[in-house]
């Protein structure tokens, strides 16, 4: 039967299964208090069963909205940061052709602003916009993010000045606070249609809610594909499931048992650029869940083979602190053989007709094995094959995993009050009001020129 596989017997060298074993009663009140919603940031819980809680009208409804913004626009602007718009873009970079963006056929181009503040980026998007006819989903919960408030201003005096105001807000849907903030305000005072991101649902866990499945049915994919894919993930690392059969379970306790052998950092692996974005996504998911109170691993990232020929080396032979995690896909949708050359002068010819995925497979296996013998403990992530179903299973998977290894690490996985420093001394620096006092303080550090 096909489904998703968690292998940790590779790490038995470098944290013996006695080790792992011996966490599973922590795991064990882990998911118990997961599922007693008593733990920390227990109001943050309604990712858990969402899943299987979708109705199909709130799918149509999704659909509905999706479908139009899809039959008047070239191009669908997705503004948001964090967990506001890298579940969507891992999922449509995932299923996208990789060298137009979209899916194949006719549907419009899905594409991100409001995560970052470059001048060049955002001019840029105009000029590309000055030219193409366009929506935007604008999401944000608390709708005063910085990153995104710049973008949504810009890009709605550009759409309002293209096509004039009313035109404007039907080519508008904000995601938002059922209730309060500042974009809910602007949605009500401009008449825009909006979809909610549920009180109890934070960022980085909202990926099976409107945040995540808008975008990705207006980039064309199927969004009850990807809920059918995170309903069976539910049900698979269940509460009723036994631990040792649980994946969730399993690769929770793997990666603490690693960490408390000083395996402070895990790399996310992939063979295929297709999942570069999964792996962004993933990143935020533990890093802002498990990175507090001076703990946590360190999730960092790699692209197989591309970065064997640059950080190769480091997880080959540098400090032994690292370990990887695989996400290895079985089957591949397309079908390219090496072609045989007369001449061989590349000395390819010994492997000429066979398949790339084939070719793929033996690096992946060959560069596993030389990383066990570097002592980089490994473990793999199996899917099937990349399609909505698989990813929203293996998205799932890892929301459950990050809850159960949080609360294993004695964290709260729903909070991020680390995220609120930068802010503060930006809003100081800038000079916005309730900051005066700071910015005093930090024009004193930084010296006059600031
Ligand atoms: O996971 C999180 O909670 C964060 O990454 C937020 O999603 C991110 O900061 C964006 O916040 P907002 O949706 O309020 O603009």
């Amino acid at each position: 039967m096909s489904t998703l596989r968690v292998n940790i017997e590779d790490i038995y060298q470098f944290a013996t299964e006695d080790q792992v074993q011996s966490l599973m009663p922590t795991v064990e009140q882990s998911i118990k208090t997961l599922y007693a919603g008593n733990g920390k940031g227990s109001d943050y819980l309604g990712w858990l069963n969402l899943p299987s809680l979708i109705t199909p009208e709130q799918i149509d409804a999704i659909n509905e909205v999706a479908n139009d913004l899809r039959s008047k626009s070239e191009v669908v602007v997705v503004v948001g940061i964090g967990g506001s718009y890298l579940g969507a873009k891992s999922i449509i970079e995932s299923l996208s052709h990789s060298f137009t963006g979209s899916i194949e056929g006719n549907a419009p181009r899905v594409i991100f602003a409001g995560f970052n503040i470059c001048e060049e980026y955002h001019s840029e998007l105009l000029e590309l916009l000055d030219k193409k006819t366009y929506s935007i989903i604008v999401i944000s919960k608390s709708g005063t993010t910085t990153e995104p408030a710049i973008a949504f201003r810009l890009l709605k005096q550009h759409l309002e000045a293209k096509v004039g105001k009313t035109e404007a807000a039907t080519r508008i849907v904000a995601i938002t606070d059922p209730s309060k903030g500042a974009l809910r305000q602007l949605a009500t005072q401009e008449n825009y249609r909006t979809f909610i991101i549920p009180n109890d649902i934070g960022g980085r866990y909202s990926v099976f809610t409107p945040v995540g499945l808008l975008p990705i049915a207006a980039a064309g994919f199927d969004i009850q594909k990807l809920i059918d894919g995170a309903a069976a993930a539910e049900k698979q690392t269940g509460f009723d499931i036994p631990l040792t059969e649980n994946p969730a379970c399993l690769y929770a306790a793997a990666r603490n048992a690693l960490y408390e052998n000083g395996y402070k950092t895990e790399i996310m692996v992939n063979y295929t650029p297709k999942l570069h974005y999964i792996t962004e996504w993933w990143k935020q998911l533990f890093g802002e869940s498990e990175g507090k109170e001076n703990k946590g691993i360190f999730p960092a990232g790699v692209n197989f083979t591309t970065d064997l020929h640059s950080l190769g080396q480091y997880i080959q032979q540098g400090e032994r602190l690292i370990f990887e995690t695989v996400i290895t896909v079985k089957n591949s949708k397309r079908k390219l053989e090496i072609p045989s050359d007369s001449a061989n002068l590349d000395e390819l010819n010994y492997i000429s007709g066979k398949r790339l995925s084939d070719v793929n497979r033996m690096a992946q296996l060959g560069t596993t094995l030389a990383h066990i013998d570097g002592k980089v403990p490994n473990m793999s992530i199996e899917i099937p094959e990349i399609n909505e179903y698989w990813l929203g299973n293996l998205m799932y998977f890892f929301q459950k995993s990050c809850a159960i290894s949080g609360y294993t690490l004695a964290v709260n996985p729903f909070d991020q009050p680390g995220v609120e420093a930068y802010k503060k001394n930006m809003f100081a620096l800038l000079g916005k009001k309730g900051y005066e006092e700071q910015g005093k303080l930090l024009r004193e550090i930084l010296g006059e020129e600031h």
